[in-house]
C-alpha cells in the first residue's frame, strides 16, 4: 500500500462507524477498495489470525410455504423438483462431516410444514447426543418464540436468518404481502434473547436495492449486534418473478465484506457460495476482503441440484469430501488455513 493512509478507511477502522454520507462515499466508488481490503484483512488477522472456520451445510428440504420473489425454491415455482431428507439421511451427512473435521452443522431448508417442531427437535437432539462436541446451527426461517425456544432446549446453538433488507418499503418489493419486516426483526431479537448466536444479513444488489437501503442495513446491524453476518450477491433464477433482474455486483459485495469487518471486528463472516458463483475466485477474494468462514456442502449429491436458489449454483456435483478438499486448497491459496473447531465468535 502507498504511504498515504486513506483517511476514510482509517476513521472507520478507529471508530467502527461513519456518517451516512461517509458510508456512501466508501460504497459508491472503487477508489477506497485497496485500502479497505487491506485494513479489513489486518483487523481479521489481529482477531482470528489466518484461521478459517468451516460449517458443514446440510440442505435438508427444498419444500417451502413462502413465496419470496427472489428465491428459486419458492412455493410458486412449479418446476422445482421437491425433496426432503429423512432423519437418517441427515444423520449420515453429519457422520460423514464429522469424519471430515466439521464441528458445526448447519441445517438449512425452506419453511417446510412437514418438519414440525417435534420433528426438528428430534433431529437436533439426536445430532446433539451423537456429537456433543459440535454446534448445531439452524436456518429454517421464521417461527414463533416458543418454537425457537424448543429447538434451543433440544440442543441448537446458532440460528441464521438473514433480515434481507431493513427498509420496510424495500422488504415489500421482495416479498409477498403476508410476510413482513416487523416479523423478521421480531424473530431475530427473540433468537438473541433466547441465547442463540445469531446471524443476519442481506443479498447485495437485490432488486430495487439502493445505497440508502444498504446504509439502513448497516444501522440495523449496529443495533442487533449479530454474531454472524451472511452476505452474498443476488443471482437471478429463471422461474421467479425476478428472472429478468440483473445480478448483484461482485465488487460491491467485496467492498461490503470489508466494511462489515471494520464495523464488527469480531464477527463471523462467511465467504458465500453465491460469491463463488458470480466469480470463480469469488470465495478466495471474499476471504481476502475480511471473511473468515466457509460453508462447504454436506448434502447428498443426489439432491444438490434441487436446492437451486439461483442459477448456476456451484458445488452441486462433488461429494462432501471433494468439496472439503477443494475448499481447503482454495483457502490455502488465498493465504489462510481451515481449522477443525466449532468456531465460536471471538469475545467482544
Ligand atoms: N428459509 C430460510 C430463510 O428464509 O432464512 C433459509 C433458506 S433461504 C433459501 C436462505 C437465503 O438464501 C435467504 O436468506 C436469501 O438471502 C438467500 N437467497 C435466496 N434466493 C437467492 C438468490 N436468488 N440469490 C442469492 N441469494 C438468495
Ligand atoms: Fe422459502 Fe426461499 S422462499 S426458502
Amino acid at each position: 500500500m502507498s504511504d498515504k493512509k486513506d483517511l476514510l478507511v482509517e476513521r472507520l477502522r478507529a471508530d467502527r462507524d461513519l456518517s451516512d454520507d461517509q458510508f456512501k462515499m466508501l460504497l459508491a466508488a472503487d477508489e477506497h477498495d485497496a485500502a479497505l481490503c487491506e485494513a479489513a484483512d489486518e483487523v481479521r488477522r489481529s482477531i482470528y489470525g489466518d484461521k478459517v472456520y468451516v460449517r458443514g451445510l446440510i440442505e435438508f428440504t427444498n419444500y417451502c410455504k413462502n413465496n419470496c420473489y427472489y428465491c428459486g425454491i419458492r412455493a410458486g415455482n412449479t418446476h422445482a423438483e421437491r425433496y426432503r431428507l429423512s432423519k437418517e439421511e441427515i444423520l449420515s451427512c453429519c457422520d460423514e462431516g464429522y469424519g471430515l473435521g466439521f464441528r458445526t452443522f448447519v441445517l438449512q431448508g425452506g419453511e417446510d410444514p412437514y418438519f414440525t417442531d417435534e420433528r426438528i427437535c428430534e433431529i437436533v437432539s439426536e445430532i446433539h447426543a451423537r456429537y456433543p462436541d459440535c454446534v448445531i446451527t439452524l436456518s429454517i426461517g421464521e417461527k414463533s418464540r416458543e418454537s425457537y425456544q424448543a429447538y434451543y432446549d433440544a440442543g441448537a446453538g446458532r440460528f441464521l436468518l438473514r433480515h434481507e433488507t431493513a427498509d420496510s418499503e424495500h422488504y415489500r418489493k421482495l416479498h409477498p404481502a403476508e410476510m413482513s419486516l416487523a416479523n423478521r426483526k421480531r424473530c431475530l431479537y427473540d433468537l438473541k434473547d433466547i441465547g442463540y448466536q445469531v446471524g443476519a444479513g442481506i443479498m447485495v444488489g437485490s432488486p430495487y436495492q439502493t445505497l440508502d437501503n444498504i446504509i439502513t442495513d448497516l444501522r440495523f446491524l449496529q443495533n442487533l449486534k449479530p454474531d454472524m453476518i451472511g452476505i452474498g450477491p443476488f443471482i437471478h433464477h429463471d422461474q421467479t418473478p425476478f428472472a429478468d433482474q440483473p445480478d448483484g455486483s461482485y465488487e460491491l459485495t467485496l467492498r461490503l465484506l470489508s466494511v462489515l469487518r471494520l464495523m464488527f471486528p469480531y464477527v463471523l463472516l462467511p465467504s458465500t457460495t453465491a460469491l463463488g458463483t458470480i466469480r470463480p475466485e469469488g470465495r478466495e477474494m471474499g476471504l481476502k476482503a475480511g471473511a473468515n468462514v466457509v460453508m462447504p456442502n454436506l448434502s447428498p449429491v443426489s439432491v444438490r441440484e434441487k436446492y437451486e436458489l439461483y442459477e448456476n449454483k456451484i458445488c452441486t456435483g462433488e461429494e462432501a469430501a471433494q468439496c472439503r478438499g477443494c475448499l481447503e486448497m482454495r483457502v490455502k491459496s488465498a493465504g489462510y488455513r481451515i481449522v477443525t473447531d466449532v468456531g465460536n465468535v471471538a469475545a467482544h
